[in-house]
């Protein structure tokens, strides 16, 4: 499994703001809707390009597209609509789908309450967005769903990632990359990344 960490400057400055529990959650927002554009710009350096044809106000020339069917952005409910929100504004066309999970409080187990992807998924790129890549149990199980419905050409693209994450990562789903803001210490006892930046979904909305 490859695991690209975006050290951009900015990246890492924004990300020291939104760690910063006094950080309100209308200022956290927009961050993240920052530092998903600047995550964007890195997932999609690979994107295969095609010429085609322009008409511009002097000739026709043939000028770089993106080829291929539109990419497919699948958000893991609901801190992943963070991420989601700013890279469609760089990527406007992408189609979108989601996965709903929520964690068995008995068996610790992730389970499926909502999943809807685009049409045609196993011709697209799919990046799948969640902010924390925390143990790595839900980030998986909606990549054996997406696997499941038939997507072969997977990324997974997070803010933060714990090192117990990327191994649960590269066991499951070694042909996965990963594309993270950082890599922090460890979980705590209770499933946190520390040092970390709290509840994603809490400090997005202010539901904490
Ligand atoms: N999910 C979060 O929102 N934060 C963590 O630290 C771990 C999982």
């Amino acid at each position: 499994m490859t695991v690209t960490v975006v050290d951009h400057p900015l990246v890492q400055h924004k990300l020291s703001l939104m760690r910063d529990k006094s950080t309100p959650s209308n200022q956290f927002r927009q961050l993240l809707r920052e530092i998903s554009h600047l995550l964007a710009y890195e997932v999609t350096r690979d994107l295969p390009l095609e010429m085609r044809d322009v008409e511009t106000p002097l000739q026709t020339a043939a000028m770089p597209h993106i080829a291929g069917k539109k990419l497919a952005l699948i958000s893991i409910l609901r801190a992943g609509n963070g991420l989601l929100d700013g890279i469609l504004e760089l990527i406007p066309s992408a189609r979108v789908g989601f996965v709903g999970l929520y964690r068995d409080e008995e068996t610790l187990t992730p389970v499926q309450y909502y999943f809807k992807v685009p049409q045609a998924i196993e011709d697209r790129l799919v990046i799948v967005v969640d902010p924390m890549l925390a143990t790595g149990n839900s980030s998986c199980a909606a990549i054996d769903m997406l696997k499941e419905a038939g997507a072969k050409n997977i990324l997974f693209l997070c803010l933060l990632a714990a090192p117990e994450g990327l191994q649960t990562m590269a066991t499951q789903h070694p042909d996965v990359p990963v594309v993270t803001a950082a890599i922090d210490k460890k979980l705590n006892e209770i499933g946190y990344i520390i040092p970390g930046l709290g509840d994603a979904g809490d400090r997005m909305y202010g539901t904490a």
